[in-house]
């Protein structure tokens, strides 16, 4: 069977009245998708600077843009770069596993909260996209590149 590693977004409870805009993520919510163990936030980003550019071989993630907007990209089928704009409008993004992607053109404002499925540990980063190429392929994963 064939894993599907594209990002995707899912619902946000979201609480409006004249006081303001209240918004939440609960784990019964998500844990179909993952359970929260980490949370870390990203900010003051140099606009010609670009991050990520790695996958991830068990974490799953959700990506909370909370403040200005920036680029969020992966690469789809047949190799093509798709990119998703993302601003404190839209909704929370899963990162599932697997999934080699990076962040670009960041504004000056933007804060991303990215809530994680495990304890930071490097041994679950790939960070090299040859290596990356090769453990798709030897899953035989072969509908993203
Ligand atoms: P990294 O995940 O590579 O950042 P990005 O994907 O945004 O480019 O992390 C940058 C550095 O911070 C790296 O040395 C690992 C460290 N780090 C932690 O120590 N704990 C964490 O929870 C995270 C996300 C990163």
């Amino acid at each position: 069977m064939k894993t599907n590693y594209k990002p995707y977004f899912i619902n946000i409870d979201t609480i409006s009245d004249k006081r303001g805009i209240l918004k939440y993520l609960e784990e019964k919510k998500t844990n179909k998708i993952f359970k929260f163990k980490r949370i870390y936030f990203i900010s003051n980003v140099p606009k010609s600077v670009g991050r990520g550019y790695h996958a991830h071989k068990k974490t799953v993630q959700c990506l909370l843009t909370l403040n200005g907007n920036f680029d969020f990209c992966f690469f789809g089928k047949k190799k093509r770069k798709n990119k998703i704009k993302l601003t404190d409008k839209s909704r929370p993004l899963i990162i599932p596993k697997m999934c080699w992607h990076w962040m670009e053109n960041f504004s000056n404002d933007c804060i991303i909260g990215v809530i994680a499925s495990s304890n930071y540990n490097e041994k679950d980063y790939i960070r090299d996209f040859d290596s990356y190429k090769e453990l798709i392929k030897k899953n035989n994963d072969a509908q993203i590149i």
